[in-house]
């Protein structure tokens, strides 16, 4: 079976919560791991054939705060040949809506990754609806 690991950065738990979606979703297909960012370095993600990068954004834009070391030290890798998927929820009140999900993106394609899922954002509350786009949106990534 094909391994992912999904590493999240979360500060009131709604990206946690997203990623624990996408486990559940993705496990009869892949051997899941899921990890804090805050837990793991950029080279624990080599060992994996799927890799999703989740963030929400904060203030101007910014990455949530355990992801801006991993996001500066990722500049080491090589990810040619890894797939590669980006989630994050936001807020589309503030300005840079959902604008780490995009820098996670443009990083992992300058690191060569193959992008196999436009990145899921997702706009408010973590609720039910959010729940079941996610999963979707997890089923289609193989
Ligand atoms: C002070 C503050 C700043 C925020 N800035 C942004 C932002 O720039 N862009 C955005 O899309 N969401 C922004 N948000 C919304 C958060 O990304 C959103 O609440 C998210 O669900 C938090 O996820 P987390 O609990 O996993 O950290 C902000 C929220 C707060 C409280």
């Amino acid at each position: 079976m094909e391994k992912a690991i999904i590493v999240y950065g979360s500060n009131t738990g709604n990206t946690e919560t997203l990623a624990g979606a996408l486990a559940e979703e993705l496990q009869s297909r892949f051997e899941v791991n899921v990890q804090n960012v805050a837990d793991i370095t950029p080279d624990d993600i080599m060992a994996y054939d799927l890799i999703l990068l989740g963030s929400s954004t904060w203030d101007d834009g910014e990455l949530q705060e355990d992801f801006q070391d991993f996001y500066e030290e990722m500049d080491r890798l090589d990810l040619s040949g890894k797939k590669v998927a980006v989630f994050g929820p936001g807020d589309s009140s503030w300005e840079d809506y959902c604008r780490a999900v995009d820098l996670l993106e443009e990083k992992s394609r300058e690191l060569k990754a193959d992008i196999i899922a436009p990145g899921f954002k997702w706009d408010g509350d973590i609720d039910e609806e959010a729940i079941a786009e996610i999963k979707k949106w997890a089923s289609k990534l193989h």
